[in-house]
């Protein structure tokens, strides 16, 4: 494997409900990161999306993307692991450029989720014949994990408050978030509508529409691309039991825990090294126990990150830094897409007003359902040498 870099981002601002197509919606992403790239043309084309078959009646998106930017003729695949399908599409474009098949490769993700009723299509993602078929779906799932968390560790009921306000404040001044130039305080996340006990709306990524896109390149060429090229320093996937039923310790993510230790082999990192930290807060408590299984809080200590405030900018371990999931919004397939442009944005310090001081390396994780499948991607600013 050559070492691969990121060349080029395009974020289109994220909305509750777009007029745009999905064709218009991902093209228009490719073409920004491929612009920001100065190419005209890639190799390879690798698109993630969930929902459009169930609510666009669209498959096919990758090809049907490629059209629209104007890129025939070259291999354009789709990439799919539920909630996490955008980490695997940059994954994809990585093996691909890192294995010499690929000079140039784009990972593009999209979603139009205000169209028709998202819940039943996500909730797809657990298992039908024995989880939905019992009525679950994304959210029930985790409200049962944040019932369970606050019953066995006797976290207070306002213990995961400070998860939203955080992203909420951070996505104040990203103008591609959801939410950008809204304020949310604790109170009005304490008092938010209660949607499945104990999970409240505020503890919720939206129901939202947008599209990202990456350029990658061999690190050994990447200055010629960009002047600030980013380097993919490890990226890895693991699975755990479908069902969290199933699991010896629901509240343990195995696989978030499993492919967070092989990145870091990977990358050749330790985890004291990571200057933020991309989570996939879906919901408040997957945030929360996503930085359990990295292990940067202990078992049931999580929430103390949260509520102790050291998540912030300028925090001992800063997540969700333009916004995250709950705030610059979780359009399921860009999802991946946007971490990782925010992640190029915070390595080259282009991150405004929410720039992490001296960051020069990040992590993102991407989970699908409730952490069945996870992607750890790590990130190093300096490539100049590479
Ligand atoms: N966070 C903050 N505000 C939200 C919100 C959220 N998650 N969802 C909706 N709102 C706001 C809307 O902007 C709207 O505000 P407005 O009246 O000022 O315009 C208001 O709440 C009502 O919006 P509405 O769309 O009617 O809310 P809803 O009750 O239909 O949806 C949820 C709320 C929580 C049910 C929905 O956001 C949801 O299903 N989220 C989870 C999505 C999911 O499962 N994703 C996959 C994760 S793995």
């Amino acid at each position: 494997m050559r070492d691969v870099s990121i060349v080029g981002i395009g974020q289109l601002p994220v909305e509750k409900t777009t007029s745009k197509s999905l064709r218009q919606l991902g093209a228009a992403a490719v073409r920004l990161a491929m612009e920001d790239a100065n190419v005209e043309k890639v190799d390879a084309l690798f698109a993630s999306n969930m929902l459009a078959d169930e609510l666009q009646g669209q498959k096919h998106i990758a090809a049907l993307i490629a059209d629209e930017a104007n890129l025939t003729g070259i291999e354009a695949l789709q990439v799919g692991a539920a909630m996490a399908s955008g980490a695997a599409a940059l994954r994809m474009a990585y093996l691909a450029v890192g294995s010499g098949e690929a000079d140039l490769a784009v990972a593009v993700g999209v979603e139009k989720m205000s169209e028709g009723v998202a819940a039943p299509a996500l909730a797809k993602a657990l298992d039908v014949e024995r989880e939905v078929a019992d009525g679950a779906t994304m959210i029930t799932k985790n409200a049962e994990l944040m019932r369970l968390y606050f019953e066995r560790y006797k976290v207070p009921e306002d213990g995961l408050v400070n998860f939203p306000v955080t992203a909420h404040r951070n996505a104040r001044n990203n103008p591609n978030a959801l939410f950008y130039g809204q304020s949310v305080s604790p109170r009005s996340v304490r008092n938010s509508r209660v949607v499945y006990p104990p999970l409240r709306l505020m503890d919720c990524s939206p129901i939202c529409d947008g599209a990202a896109a990456v350029v990658l390149a061999p690190s050994q060429e990447a200055r010629a691309y960009s002047p600030h090229p980013v380097m993919i320093l490890a990226s890895s996937v693991s699975t755990d039991r479908f069902r969290v039923e199933d699991r010896a310790n629901p509240l343990w993510l195995e696989a978030a825990h499993i492919s967070a230790q092989k990145a870091f082999r990977l990358a050749n990192v330790n985890r004291e090294d990571v200057n933020l930290y991309e989570v996939h807060d879906a919901f408040s408590i997957m945030a929360c126990l996503l930085l359990e299984a990295v292990g940067f809080a202990e078992p049931g200590q999580g929430w103390r990150l949260a509520a102790e405030k050291r998540i912030g900018l300028r925090g001992e371990i800063p997540i969700t830094t333009m916004g995250g999931l709950k705030a610059r919004g979780h359009p399921i397939g860009a999802t991946g897409l946007y971490q990782t442009c925010e992640i190029v944005l915070q390595l080259t310090e282009r991150a405004g007003k929410n720039q992490v001081r001296n960051a020069s390396i990040a992590m993102m994780q991407s989970v699908g359902a409730a952490a069945t499948t996870v992607l750890t991607h790590i990130f190093g600013s300096n490539v100049a040498n590479s």
